[in-house]
């Protein structure tokens, strides 16, 4: 069953609406007081840090990244910016004409296109292919792309659209290249999550309802994939741990991208006009994806949570290490990927 749109909610979750969030009252979960875990040493950037002065002095000369959604907004921002610190770049998009425009625009030839539709397994097994055939190891694993809140429930395969494109296909592509990614001296798997998996259902992740068609909420749809998200940073964390690689999840903050293509125009005006004021730019969207991609400062740390380029407690459904080891096995069941 589709449930109309809670519109409180709807306000509060938007990307565009962080604006009207605040002109009405309401405040972003999670922006108002992100706790730091004790006993981790904090890094010298924060909120208003930008992708290209956490990576500052840094040389990337001989790195390999791999972005998702690399045509947009912070996946774009993050590959320019690894790219003008001497990465070599894999950039993804949904179609070759997009992959291809982002790619030819970074300088020096660093970007690489690669297609990948991740609503469609053949496409990401394509490009998971591409990517083998490279023939390189994998310094920068950073899943990016997204889509937040579709107004009425969208499936693919019997699935929730949301969860199979935040969460499913990104696990496929993952586990098709995790060798690649332990080949590097120190691979890092960084996993764009949001303040939002705080939205998700009661218990987390409803696997009883993973078609949505039992009740459907976009923004309670949306969470539940960015805490699968952050269930899948943190089980990879925990596969790792013997090897040289690591993984992470972030929350980026709230930045006025395509995300918030599904809400309503008014909030984009209010976005567009007063966004500025409450949100962070595009630069600053970037910068703890990147820092936690590329940055001496985090070397080894692998099972966090970051926001605003540190360490945060998230809600404790993403700390879940049973709830984490389901969705894995659920995971390879529906993709009919499976980790050597
Ligand atoms: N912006 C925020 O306030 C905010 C807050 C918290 C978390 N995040 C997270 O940050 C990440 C980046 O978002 P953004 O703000 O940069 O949004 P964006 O500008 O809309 O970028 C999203 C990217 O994902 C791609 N994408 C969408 N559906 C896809 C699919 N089915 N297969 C492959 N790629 C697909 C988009 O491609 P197209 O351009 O072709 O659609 C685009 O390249 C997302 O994971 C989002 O959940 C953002």
């Amino acid at each position: 069953m589709t449930k109309p749109i809670d519109r409180r909610r709807f306000l509060a979750g938007a990307s565009s609406v962080a604006a009207a969030a605040a002109l009405t009252g309401c405040s972003e979960p999670g922006s108002d007081a992100f706790v730091n875990p004790p006993g981790v040493a904090l890094g010298p950037f924060g909120s208003n840090s930008t992708a290209e002065e956490v990576t500052e002095g840094l040389d990337l000369t001989g790195k390999t990244a791999l972005i998702t959604g690399a045509n947009s907004g912070l996946g774009y921002e993050t590959m320019r910016v690894l790219a003008m610190r001497g990465a070599k770049v894999i950039g993804t998009g949904r179609t070759a004409e997009k992959a291809d425009t982002a790619c030819a625009s970074i300088p020096g030839g660093m970007a690489t296109p690669a297609v990948l539709e991740l609503s469609n397994l053949g496409s990401v097994a394509s490009c998971a292919e591409q990517v083998l055939e490279m023939d390189t190891p994998i310094d920068m694993l950073i899943l990016n792309a997204g889509i937040m809140a579709l107004p009425e429930l969208e499936q693919v395969d019997g699935v929730e659209r949301q969860f199979f494109v935040n969460h499913l296909g990104h696990f496929a592509l993952t586990v098709e290249l995790l060798e690649r990614v332990k080949a590097a001296p120190a691979g890092r798997i960084v996993v764009l999550s949001s303040s939002g998996h705080q939205w998700a259902p009661e218990g987390g992740i409803e696997f009883d309802n993973l078609s949505g068609e039992r009740e459907y909420d976009p923004m309670k749809m949306y969470g539940q994939s960015k805490l699968a998200n952050g269930l899948f940073a943190f089980e990879l964390a925990r596969r790792l741990k013997d090897t040289n690689a690591t993984a992470n999840a972030v929350h980026p903050g709230i930045i006025n991208t395509n995300l918030g293509r599904h809400f309503p125009k008014w909030t984009t005006f209010v976005a567009d006009t007063l966004g500025w004021v409450f949100m962070k730019d595009v630069p600053e969207g970037a910068a703890t994806s990147t820092y936690v991609a590329a940055s001496p400062l985090v070397e080894g740390m692998s099972g966090y949570y970051f926001a605003d380029c540190n360490p945060v407690v998230p809600d404790p459904r993403m700390e879940d290490p049973e709830l984490a080891a389901r969705l894995w096995e659920v995971s390879e069941e529906m993709t009919g990927v499976r980790a050597a």
